[in-house]
């Protein structure tokens, strides 16, 4: 059965949702870690951060074009605690893994919006498909550094 437009716009504000909070907890997390084992994850968080937030700009561009509403503060939704800063402020291993867990929910979301929009909206399809290039591209990048920062 083909997705409605209701339904396409329900994913798309889903998605700027995750991405909104994920550049409110890198930004955190890019400001709160300090140590020698840091700087290097604090650097990549704040590079980041403009990457997640044109994907919120992109989503909600095609949210617009739908017909849809793009939500305030109050509107939003936030549920990420994994993600939050790590009572320890040298803990970057926690953060990483809490990256990764970001990313992963993120992939999924956009593997189900491609499967949404199959045969209905191939321009949110796209949109989703490139992003989750971005976002496959995030984990391999935290994965690679999960590896190196779990060395003893
Ligand atoms: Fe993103
Ligand atoms: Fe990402």
């Amino acid at each position: 059965m083909a997705a409605t437009k209701e339904q396409i716009i329900a994913a798309l504000l889903q998605a700027y949702n995750m991405e909104v909070e994920t550049v409110v907890n890198y930004l955190a997390n890019s400001l709160h870690l300090e140590g020698v084992r840091a700087d290097f994850i604090k650097q990549a968080l704040a590079a980041d951060i403009q990457g997640e937030l044109g994907h919120a700009q992109q989503l909600g561009n095609r949210i617009k074009q739908l017909g849809g509403s793009i939500p305030g503060s109050t509107q939003l939704r936030m549920t990420q605690s994994y993600l939050e800063p790590p009572q320890d402020s040298t803990d970057v291993v926690q953060v990483i893994k809490g990256v990764l867990k970001a990313e992963h929910e993120a992939i999924e979301h956009y593997k189900s919006i491609i499967r949404l929009t199959e045969g209905e909206d191939y321009v949110t399809q796209d949109l989703a498909i490139t992003i989750l290039a971005d976002e496959e591209g995030h984990r391999q990048q935290f994965e690679g550094y999960l590896k190196e920062y779990s060395k003893k």
